[in-house]
């Protein structure tokens, strides 16, 4: 089968298309033939192995051989399966992804009780692809690390991403009244998917404004804690989902230990965390797709012999919704 592989670290050049084995399916696994994959912050940093600290996962110097592959969500159709399984057979459709990532190929085996559930039948493979990691992420921040409440006032930076399109959806669906930081160019598209009011960056600081927040998702990271509290109330809860990207050595973690030694000295509530991907998650996405209120946003897709170029576009940092790779 085809797949994307690379041997060392590096900007997306190392990314070479090669003729793999077909993984061999598990008693207890499906082998998916993937139709479309998506392209997450996630996979460039394990590709350029920066932060450093994702070299203690993926191997200091080299990519350890099982940390040579990219690609964490994807949608396809069930191939074969394992002796155990019984919730999936040949032919179905699904999504889904693997937290040890490899779904830019043809085929990937996953296990029967992770992240994968059959995929809305008013999805294209494309749509589906790009769903797993970006709406998990978001859910957990808003239901799980913000404890959203109907009526909570909820602000969203960098709200036209691919984590940022399903938390607008996610937080309307959940019954925030949301208001979304984008660029010129996406704030309609933001307003489209339910946000209830859009502050364009390059002309207003939301920083800088009197509207105060129940909760505050900074999936941008580009602000200081101080500048983001600002807004918060009192007793209101900040969710960081980004962090700044600055720095070799911990990168987005540096905002993780600066709230720990925050935390106890304010009021409000700092939370920051790793999202999983998971069946009962997926689950809860599925249906939000199902009654209409969650819709994935698309912005480019590309061919797999072009991952790279994939990669590319995405770490420029201004994709409106997400990036597919088709296979
Ligand atoms: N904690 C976790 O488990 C977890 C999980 C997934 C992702 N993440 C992190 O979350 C971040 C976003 O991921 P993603 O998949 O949504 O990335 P993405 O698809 O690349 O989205 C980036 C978005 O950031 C926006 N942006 C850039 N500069 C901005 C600014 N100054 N103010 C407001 N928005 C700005 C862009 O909007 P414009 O084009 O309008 O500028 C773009 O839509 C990444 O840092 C990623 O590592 C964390």
């Amino acid at each position: 089968m085809k797949a994307i592989r690379f041997d060392r670290y590096g900007s997306p050049d190392v990314l070479e298309l090669r003729e793999v084995d077909v993984p061999a399916v598990g008693d207890d696994e499906l082998l998916v033939r993937v139709h479309a994959a998506s392209v997450n912050p996630l996979d460039w940093h394990f590709m350029r192995g920066t932060p450093y600290l994702v070299r203690l996962l993926a191997g200091v110097s080299r990519p350890k051989a099982s940390a040579r592959k990219l690609g964490a969500d994807m949608a396809g159709a069930v191939a074969a399966v394992g002796k155990n399984v019984t919730d999936f057979q040949p032919g179905d459709e699904v999504f889904g992804g693997l937290e040890e990532r490899g779904t830019l190929a043809e085929y990937i085996t996953i296990r029967q009780s992770a992240a994968v559930v059959t995929k809305p039948a008013g999805l294209t493979f494309e749509q589906a692809a790009g769903v797993s990691v970006a709406a998990c992420t978001a859910l957990q921040a808003l239901r799980d690390k913000g404890r959203i409440q109907p009526g909570h006032k909820v602000l969203v930076n960098g709200a036209s991403g691919g984590v940022g399109t399903f938390a607008v959806q996610i937080a309307k669906a959940l019954g925030g009244e949301v208001t979304g930081v984008c660029s010129t160019r996406n704030v309609a598209t933001v307003a489209r998917i339910g946000a209830d009011s859009v502050i364009d960056y390059t002309r207003d600081d939301f920083t800088q404004t009197e509207r105060h927040y129940d909760l505050l998702l900074d999936i941008a990271g580009n602000r200081t804690l101080s500048e983001t509290r600002r807004v918060l109330r009192p007793k209101g809860t900040l969710v960081a989902v980004g962090g700044p990207n600055k720095g070799n050595w911990i990168g987005p973690l540096s905002r993780t230990l600066t709230m720990t030694v925050l935390a106890p000295a304010v009021s409000q509530r700092m939370a920051s965390f790793l999202a999983h991907q998971t069946k009962a998650d997926l689950t809860v996405v599925r249906e939000l797709i199902e009654a209409g209120k969650v819709e994935p946003v698309i912005d480019k897709t590309y061919p797999l012999a072009r991952a790279a170029d994939a990669l590319r576009y995405l770490e420029e940092g201004h994709a409106m919704g997400k990036v597919i790779v088709t296979i």
